[in-house]
């Protein structure tokens, strides 16, 4: 029997492209969707039959009744946001202790974990990161120290593991001088997480991918963040702590390299960034508002205003380049339904040095941009690629040109049926 493949479906410059949408659409084709890095510092917006959703840890597979559905061991999980999302989840109908599977290999999010990830920002006075305060960078750091605890860590002997960690990082913050806390009700509420994470199964879900890749089965590999967000790739040390890009796939979910399939880079036909770290394209004028405002670019976890500006070709090229994107998404492309010009940037300028690479220290460079005519057409109603004015035609086409990947997917509006497939 002819191997599956899985496909992975990565966010490439600063996360918040709307792969909730798309994911949702890509199921019908999979057998499984998996996580295979980041935790709830993830916000993925899906409306589902009018309601409006946010899944932070759980794959957007979810909303079909017949996928499995993988937290898979690269990512990183709090049970007590768990318990909340899942249940939100219960309550709207859907089944999930069947579908969905945790890896016992994922680590746990403490509730000092988030203590400690607001008291390291706190320390960093200017340099702060802009974290999404939820415990990511402590839980990662404390993987790679080998001391952190996993989610088959709550089957045997929990509380005394949890004790134990959790004095640990008490003493941490009393060295930083961070005292002013309180965890009582959080803490509650973490361990009623604990004992509803148990009543799901909790498995070596690398053994079964594998499993259902040999039975010819499909997976879909569900990114959080985007490649510009990195742990190595990104605009360090302004990233997230996990592997976003497409090798985090194969250490996130156990599976080899040879298994991998299509590439599917997703970005807007603008760009935005939340959190702190350098941005070349950011328009801090009237234009990159009416982005912001038209988008709705607010953060789905923290609320935050998003950081507009127009479409960065270097961010691009790099992220294409260390993932190998096969096929790109172009998102929320009737957010410049409206706008006269539509600009690129092409490379980045600082002293008076052009350079079309991602440079090493991303501070301090200047977007230099190429200008094209806007279509100011509404993008909203057209439902196939002859719809589209000539200028829309124009843009993709040149993307594409800059690219070297073809645009496969257009969205032009927050609707699933606003997804044109380009033949
Ligand atoms: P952390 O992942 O909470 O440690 O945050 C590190 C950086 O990544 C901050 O700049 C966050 O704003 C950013 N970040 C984390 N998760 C997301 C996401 O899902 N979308 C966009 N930015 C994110």
């Amino acid at each position: 029997m002819k191997k599956g493949k899985v496909d992975a479906l990565l966010g490439i410059v600063f996360g918040d492209e709307g792969k909730g949408k798309v994911v949702d659409v890509f199921t019908p084709k999979y057998d499984i969707v998996a996580r295979f890095a980041g935790g709830p510092n993830a916000g993925h917006t899906i409306i589902f039959e009018g309601k409006k959703f946010v899944l932070r840890s759980i794959p957007s597979g979810i909303f079909a009744e017949d996928k499995v559905n993988i937290i898979g061991n690269g990512c990183v999980i709090a049970p007590d946001l768990f318990m909340q999302e899942a249940r939100e989840l219960e309550s709207a109908g859907y089944d999930l202790r069947s579908r969905l599977h945790i890896s016992r290999r994922a680590h746990l999010i403490l509730p000092t974990h988030r203590v400690l990830d607001r008291a390291y920002e706190a320390a960093k006075g200017k340099n702060k990161v802009g974290t999404t305060g939820k415990g990511i960078g402590p839980t990662y750091s404390e993987k790679a120290s080998r001391t952190g605890l996993r989610v088959g860590d709550i089957l045997e002997n929990f509380d005394q593991k949890y004790q134990a960690l959790k004095a640990r990082h008490e003493e941490t913050l009393r060295h930083l001088g961070y005292t002013d806390y309180d965890i009582t009700d959080e803490e509650r509420l973490w361990m009623e997480g604990v004992e509803y994470m148990r009543s799901f199964p909790l498995t070596d879900t690398e053994v079964e991918i594998n499993r259902a890749l040999a039975e010819g089965k499909s997976v879909l590999a569900e990114g959080a963040q985007g490649t510009m967000l990195d742990i190595d790739h990104g605009t360090y040390p302004f990233v997230s702590s996990s592997s976003t890009v497409c090798g985090g796939v194969c250490t996130g979910l156990g599976v080899p390299p040879s298994a991998i399939g299509e590439v599917f880079g997703i970005f807007k036909a603008y760009s935005t960034r939340v959190g702190a770290g350098p941005f070349p394209v950011e328009l801090f004028d009237e234009t990159g508002d009416r982005i912001r405002e038209i988008g709705h670019e607010y953060g789905a976890v923290t609320g935050r205003n998003r950081r507009c500006g127009w479409v960065d070709l270097v961010a691009l090229r790099y992220a294409i380049m260390v993932n190998g994107v096969t096929q790109l998404i172009m998102m929320k492309s009737d957010v410049l339904d409206t706008f006269p010009t539509i600009k690129a940037c092409v490379a980045y300028e600082k002293d008076g040095v052009q350079t079309t690479d991602m440079p090493y220290d991303t501070e301090g460079w200047q977007a230099v941009y190429e200008e094209l005519p806007g279509w100011q057409t509404d993008l909203t109603r057209m439902t196939s690629e002859a719809d589209f004015p000539q200028a829309f035609k124009d843009y993709v086409d040149y993307l594409e040109r800059q690219l070297g990947v073809p645009i496969t997917i257009l969205s032009v509006g927050p609707d699933r049926a606003q997804t044109i497939i380009r033949g």
